[in-house]
């Protein structure tokens, strides 16, 4: 399995996060990972966590051809973790699912869960610039999955940048164009380096994936990948 260097195709891989840890899974992780996942609570947390952190080891040791629990990974100026090598990763989990992202270029990935309330209105007015507001009021019995559209949207873009939510989400903005694809804007100027993406990862999560491409516009080749098919 390898990555092409200077390609912008990314490989989206979902681990489910459900039934119980893999014999193994937690001497894979580093020291550091495993001080970490025993101070997390509730025990679910807990499982979510190393099984995410063993399931990234185990991916990106087949893009790297390297032992699981021999991967480093460095730590970026605002928090990003990197892999050594030329290939680039980005991690999320939540309820019951987590994605990793994996390309040559950079990337960013979030995914949420669904939920049945609509978000409160002072998080909406947090994180949405009036233009989005707007989109998500006009989104009828949609609103909760159109706002994590927005959501997922810019937080997979400020995780590509490294930045994470150090970031006020208001501080970017997303004009969809058409279900899949979006423009980006940051602090209110186009940033045509960054090609976005809805992912379709089932009806109980909403997903976003962000890559810094030099080719503006073009919708980026996602290949779908389970974990489940490596174990
Ligand atoms: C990292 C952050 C984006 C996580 O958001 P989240 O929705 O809770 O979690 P996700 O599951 O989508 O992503 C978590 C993964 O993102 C990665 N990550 C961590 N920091 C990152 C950063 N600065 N940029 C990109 N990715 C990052 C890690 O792989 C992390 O996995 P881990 O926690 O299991 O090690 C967010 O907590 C953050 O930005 N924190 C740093 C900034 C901060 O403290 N802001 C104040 C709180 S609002």
């Amino acid at each position: 399995m390898t990555v092409a260097s200077g390609a912008v195709d990314v490989d989206i891989w979902s681990v489910p996060l459900d039934g119980s840890l893999p014999d193994g899974a937690w001497a894979v992780l580093s020291d550091a990972e495993r001080e970490r996942a025993r101070r997390m609570r509730p025990p679910a947390w807990q499982r979510d966590f190393v099984l995410s952190h063993y399931a990234t080891r185990e991916i990106l040791a087949r893009y790297t051809a390297t032992d699981p629990a021999a991967l480093e990974f460095r730590c970026g100026a605002r928090g990003k973790p990197e892999a050594a090598g030329s290939v680039e990763f980005s991690l999320s989990h939540t309820g019951g699912l987590a994605l990793l992202a994996v390309s040559a270029a950079e990337v960013g990935v979030d995914v949420e869960l669904t939920r049945p309330a609509p978000p409160a209105e002072g998080l909406m007015a947090r994180c949405l610039t009036a233009v989005e507001q707007a989109a998500v009021d006009t989104a009828g019995n949609d609103t909760t999955a159109a706002f994590l559209r927005y959501w997922t949207a810019k937080e997979s873009y400020l995780k590509g940048l490294g930045i994470g939510l150090a970031e006020p989400l208001g501080n970017v903005e997303v004009h969809w164009e058409g279900h899949a694809k979006a423009r980006i804007a940051r602090g209110g100027a186009t940033d045509k380096r960054w090609a976005l993406q809805a992912l379709e990862v089932g009806p109980h999560h909403v997903a976003a994936v962000a890559v810094n491409t030099p080719w503006p516009g073009i919708t980026v080749p996602l290949r779908y990948r389970d974990f489940k098919s490596l174990c």
